[in-house]
């Protein structure tokens, strides 16, 4: 299902709301909800909604353990582009959750060690049961993660080479394109498949045109995000301008 709202302030606050309803109801039960996570522009507003509702409504992140979509490589947590820094200064820094609760790909490790680190990402996701919620953007490419153009339906977390455009649209962030890394480590489309409930956000004019193709166009690996129509579980939620140039 594709759900309009009139701008992305009120999408976001709707998206959080869901986020904390989720994490309400686990912890009602003594459970934890496990939710992963995305990083970009897209997701700021949800965050600054989540965090607002951390201070100002008490809502607690203690039974929360979260699970990033992807990291570039290599990348130091500590550079200013890294999502480390990114889900530390958007969401982390400003909530209750224990860090050890938190997961983002590392993009230090050496290369031989790459594999089997993404395998057992894998493995941690389903040892805590598995993801209750995917937060997901879109990039113009359509990818989901940094499942580029190619990336198969069935694909696991994983070492991927970023596609141009999305080097291109990361330079402002790194002072130049050929300052992007080439790569990346990304949960894959059969993982973000797994997830119980996935909620695809775009925002603006820019991203009707993949907006148009990843729920109108025919289901392609050229177009990743084409995917999610096999999902039953997956709501795309737009602003008006994102949806522009839906039939
Ligand atoms: C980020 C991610 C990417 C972004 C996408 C859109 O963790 O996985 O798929 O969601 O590139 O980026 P923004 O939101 O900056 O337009």
């Amino acid at each position: 299902p594709v759900s309009v709202f009139p701008d992305q302030h009120t999408a976001s606050v709707s998206v959080a709301k869901r986020i904390a309803d989720l994490i309400r109801s686990k912890q009602d039960k003594g459970e934890q909800a496990v939710l992963g996570l995305a990083t970009g522009a897209t997701p700021v507003g949800v965050y600054e909604e989540l965090v607002r509702m951390h201070r100002e409504e008490g809502l607690s992140f203690r039974n929360v353990i979260t699970f990033n979509l992807d990291e570039y490589y290599p990348m130091q947590p500590d550079a200013a582009q890294s999502y480390v820094t990114f889900m530390n200064e958007n969401l982390f820094n400003h909530i209750d959750i224990d860090k050890d609760n938190v997961h983002i790909p590392d993009g230090t490790l050496p290369k031989e060690e790459i594999h089997e680190y993404c395998l057992n990402y894998e493995r941690q996701i389903e040892e805590v049961g598995g993801l209750d919620l995917q937060v997901l953007g879109i990039g113009r490419t359509g990818h989901i993660g940094f499942n580029e153009p190619g990336s198969a339906p069935n694909s696991g977390t994983r070492l991927v080479t970023l596609d141009d455009l999305t080097r291109r649209d990361a330079a402002r962030d790194f002072g130049g394109k050929e300052n992007v890394p080439t790569k990346a480590i990304t949960m894959g489309i059969g993982t973000i498949f797994k997830a119980r409930e996935i909620i695809l956000m775009a925002w603006s004019q820019k991203k009707a045109p993949i907006i148009k193709k990843a729920v109108e166009g025919e289901m392609s690996s050229e177009v990743p995000a084409t995917y999610l129509q096999l999902s039953n579980n997956v709501e795309f939620v737009l602003d008006e301008d994102a949806a522009s140039e839906l039939t």
